[in-house]
């Protein structure tokens, strides 16, 4: 028997990237997968791909009907959530002096409101039924803070504050809430960036290489497992080094 069999996990932000790798490395250990994007097409090539019982379901995680109607579906078609993966995000740099006001709200939105609406309508079930994991996608920019990113920081801090609060919440019904702080990870997200700022991220991992979405996404595996059931409210960072506190 696989770690995960019989489990049922929601991955937002699936279509691509670290969260189709997450929902990849979940579905090989015996999960079924809710692959939920903004991204209708990518979301269902995901789902289709995987090796196990899957469904693709579009929303955007900053909209509370999106939102409620994704949890809607996927308890209607597997009847419970076990595993919450809130992996949504994304990036809009500047430096702060330039930085626009719709830019701030907008990563805000999407990167931590995600999170909490996602959180606050799958956490009833996992009291219910009292047993869950949730699993928050941060970012080592939200410990160590990034020049250009002071929004998208903000709203990793904000994620890893929100974790431990959740996490004391939900623990006495045995609800684990943990983050994962990806460092310099080779996604489309990052794919962008100049060769410049790649070469300094790449200078200051002492690995010496970027980490790949299954660096992350087996992180996330055993943190989504029975392994780590005693393990809450902590953030585990995925970086090859690059923040050692
Ligand atoms: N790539 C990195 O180096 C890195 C480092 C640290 C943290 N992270 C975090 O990991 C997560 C995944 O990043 P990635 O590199 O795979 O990014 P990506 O841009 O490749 O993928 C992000 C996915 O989220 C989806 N998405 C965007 N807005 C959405 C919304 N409103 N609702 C639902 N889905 C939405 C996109 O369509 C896309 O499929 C993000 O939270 C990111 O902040 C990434």
């Amino acid at each position: 028997m696989e770690l995960l069999t019989g489990k049922v996990a929601l991955v937002t932000g699936s279509a691509r990237g670290i969260g189709k790798t997450i929902a990849e490395v979940l579905a090989d250990l015996g999960c079924a997968i809710v692959v939920s994007d903004i991204d209708k097409e990518g979301a269902e090539a995901t789902a289709a791909s995987l090796k196990t019982d899957a469904i693709a379901v579009q929303a955007d995680v900053s909209n509370a009907d999106d939102v409620a109607a994704l949890v809607d579906k996927a308890t209607e078609r597997f009847e419970k959530i076990d595993i919450l993966v809130n992996n949504a995000g994304i990036t809009r740099d500047n430096l702060l002096m330039r930085m626009k006001e719709e830019d701030w709200d907008l990563v805000l939105k999407i990167n931590l409101k995600g999170a909490f609406l996602c959180t606050k309508q799958v956490l009833r079930g996992m009291m219910r039924q009292r047993s869950g994991k949730i699993i928050n996608i941060a970012s080592v920019v939200g410990v160590m803070g990034n020049a250009g990113q002071a929004n998208y920081a903000a709203s990793k801090a904000g994620l890893i504050g929100f974790t431990k609060s959740v996490a004391r919440e939900a623990a006495s019904r045995n609800i684990q809430v943990n983050a994962v702080a990806p460092g310099y990870i080779e996604t489309e997200m990052t794919s962008h960036l100049p060769n410049e700022v790649k070469e300094n991220f790449l200078a200051d991992i002492p690995s010496g290489r970027a980490g790949s979405g299954e660096d992350v996404a087996k992180v996330v595996a055993f943190l989504a497992s029975s392994y780590a059931d005693y393990i809450t409210g902590q953030t585990i960072h995925v970086d090859g080094g690059m923040l050692i506190a």
